[in-house]
């Protein structure tokens, strides 16, 4: 079954052609990185904008390039949420109308769950031997865990009660002048580092407490690049990047270890999420943490349509929600 897939929630504009939910025949992405470069950050008017103009030659030639038409393909699945909702109207009306026009169902996809089918994509092993499962989503908009027991069901245990993971690295680098996506920058720098030299505040430290926290890191690096920021050397600052990624990633392999008390049925942990392209992060993981690992590839962490065209194919077999009454305003559970 070929699913086309359309993703334009923040500054990605992107479309794929997935066979099954597994085999992507097809995968563009059209980044805005250096449309937003400009302010520091996303500026959601601007991103709306771009999805115009990129959407439809985008999705025209993931058709091209996966050597099929629209007749051949058999549902069409869109970010729904969540995301900017000026980018998300773009993709979600672009792909009404293609709904209409061509009579196929049209599935609306939850963008934070379908990132974990991010790491399903190209895996060697069926998903079904990977249940029940621990999938962490770690982005620039949200730090959740899930219990999974399918590819549909999202039980969230966990999430952020402030910032987002993805959100303090790209702050964190903001105020040390790294530019923005912050995350691979801090990791650049981070690479020749060594942590120990600035002790880090630990949060959320209560063993059994399953939730994580960025805010109280960040408020401590803005402080601490107060201080240092005039007479710093180049080998601080990587020191400095080294020891922030190492409690911002370190948080998170921490609370698996709470999680997996709590339930010790889970097989196998999938991340994914712009984090998840963190070698440092995937290290850890592989050192401290009991059960495998499955990152997806480095292409399938940020922002994609394949995830999304993958996860539309499980929604779309059980036939969840095709063609109901639905927008980018209804309200999606994450
Ligand atoms: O999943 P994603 O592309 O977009 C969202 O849905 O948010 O994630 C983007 C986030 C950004 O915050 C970016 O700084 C972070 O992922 N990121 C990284 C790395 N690559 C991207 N964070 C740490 N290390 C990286 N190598
Ligand atoms: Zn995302």
């Amino acid at each position: 079954m070929l699913i086309l897939g359309i993703e334009s929630s923040c500054d990605e504009t992107a479309a794929a052609v997935v066979e099954d939910g597994r085999v992507v025949k097809s995968s563009l992405i059209a980044s805005q990185i250096q449309t937003h470069q400009l302010f520091g950050g996303v500026v959601p008017e601007i991103a709306a904008r771009e999805h115009l103009k990129k959407i439809d030659p985008i999705v025209r030639q993931a058709l091209v390039d996966a050597g099929v038409t629209l007749r051949d393909i058999d549902a069409i699945a869109v970010t729904q949420g969540p995301g900017l909702i000026g980018a998300l109207l773009v993709g979600v009306s672009y792909a009404k109308g293609l709904a209409i026009a061509s009579g196929k169902p049209l599935v609306p996809v939850n963008h934070v769950h379908a990132h974990v089918h991010g790491a399903f994509l190209g895996l060697k092993i069926e998903p079904q031997e990977l249940f029940p499962c621990l999938a962490m989503v770690v982005s620039g908009g949200h730090t959740n865990l899930y219990f999974m027991t399918s590819p549909t069901h999202f039980e969230l245990l966990a999430t952020s009660i402030d910032d987002a993971c993805g959100e303090c690295f790209d702050k964190v680098a903001k105020i040390m002048g790294l530019g923005y996506p912050g995350g691979p920058a801090v990791e650049r720098l981070a690479a020749n580092g060594d942590p120990s030299v600035y002790p880090m505040p630990r949060m959320v430290s209560q063993k059994s407490r399953l939730a994580y926290s960025y805010s109280g890191l960040k408020t401590h690096m803005v402080n601490l690049w107060q201080r240092e920021k005039e007479h710093i050397s180049e080998q601080n600052r990587a020191d400095l990047c080294a020891a922030f990624q190492e409690e911002a990633l370190h948080q998170i392999v921490r609370k698996f270890g709470t999680a997996l008390e709590l339930r010790p049925e889970t097989k196998s942990i999938l991340i994914a999420g712009g984090v998840a392209a963190n070698k440092r992060f995937r290290q850890m993981m592989q050192e401290k943490i009991s059960r495998p690992a499955c990152f997806p590839e480095l292409r399938f962490c940020s922002d994609n349509a394949a995830m999304i065209a993958a996860l539309g194919y499980f929604e779309f077999k059980q036939n969840k929600h095709p063609n109901q009454v639905w927008d980018a305003f209804s309200r999606y559970q994450y």
